[in-house]
């Protein structure tokens, strides 16, 4: 079950919150080659959601389109950019069938986004087709670093899931991205990937619990009601028998990776 969508947009920030000097090292990271190629270069992101990303690019004042195709993420973002940059353009679509000319763009970026989109394949067309002779496709994914609480915390819950009958799947991101890196090996591509950024946060149990119980991230979308709400329920108990204050933060070391493809 999906929870509603405004709601997620306004919390998403929270759980995949990046430091203003780790959004600037990822937008340096972006723009950089692509500033080095092109004049005035026009940079499009694919599902710009609250503009987490989106936003630290356009702030340096490069013309900027962005799409999603859920008016509440687009909205958390208009709210970002009022004032900050006057040449970006705001797009509901689908990013599968983009109202876009072939070669407008210059760069393409994809963050966190190909694992929603079943038939990936063609928001992946899509972006290529958009893209102007030499331009660059940016995917881009946080990923953590070591075990943290915060990890152990969806583990436990994955295992009481699983004595309750339930199996979790995870892992879909990381399987979706070696698939669409093989689809661009394919077609003569050649994707280079870097860490963009290093970085530690620190996160209280109360906040992971949290995370989970308000269905944040989309792998906690496949559990039916009930069986959600009890397990919830027992990670909670187990939480409260095992952490001796649920505010206390703990580190967690996350990074960014960066994917770069030049056509
Ligand atoms: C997990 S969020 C990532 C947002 C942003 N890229 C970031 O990393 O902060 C995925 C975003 O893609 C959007 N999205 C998912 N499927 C889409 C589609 N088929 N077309 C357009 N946007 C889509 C969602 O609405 C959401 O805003």
């Amino acid at each position: 079950m999906e929870p509603a969508r405004g709601r997620v947009a306004f919390a998403y920030d929270r759980t995949r919150y990046h430091p203003p000097e780790v959004s600037g090292r990822i937008a340096t990271a972006i723009t950089a080659p692509v500033e080095r190629r092109f004049r005035d270069p026009h940079f499009l992101e694919l599902g710009v959601g609250t503009g987490r990303i989106g936003v630290p690019v356009l702030a340096r004042g490069f013309r900027f389109t962005a799409v999603d195709n859920d008016p509440a993420m687009l909205e958390v973002f208009r709210y970002k950019i009022a004032g900050v940059n006057r040449k970006v353009q705001v797009v509901e679509a689908d990013v599968r069938e983009l109202p876009f000319e072939k070669g407008r763009f210059h760069a393409v970026l994809s963050v966190h986004l190909w694992h929603l989109i079943p038939d990936w394949q063609r928001a992946l067309l899509e972006a290529i087709r958009v893209l102007a002779p030499q331009g660059f496709l940016f995917e881009g994914w946080d990923e953590g670093v070591g075990e943290s609480e915060d990890w152990r915390i969806q583990e436990v819950w994955r295992e009481i899931l699983k004595s309750r009958g339930f199996e979790l799947k995870r892992g879909r991101h990381k399987a979706r991205l070696m698939e669409v890196e093989k689809a661009l090996r394919k077609l003569g591509l050649e994707p280079e990937t870097q860490v963009a950024a290093e970085w530690d946060e620190e996160r209280t149990p109360r906040q992971s619990l949290e995370a989970i119980e308000e269905r944040l991230y989309s792998f906690t979308h496949q559990v039916p009601e009930p069986v959600f709400r009890e397990s919830v329920e027992e990670l909670y108990r187990w939480a409260r028998a095992t952490y001796a204050d649920l505010d206390q933060p703990m580190p967690i070391r996350w990074r960014f990776m960066l994917r770069t493809t030049a056509l």
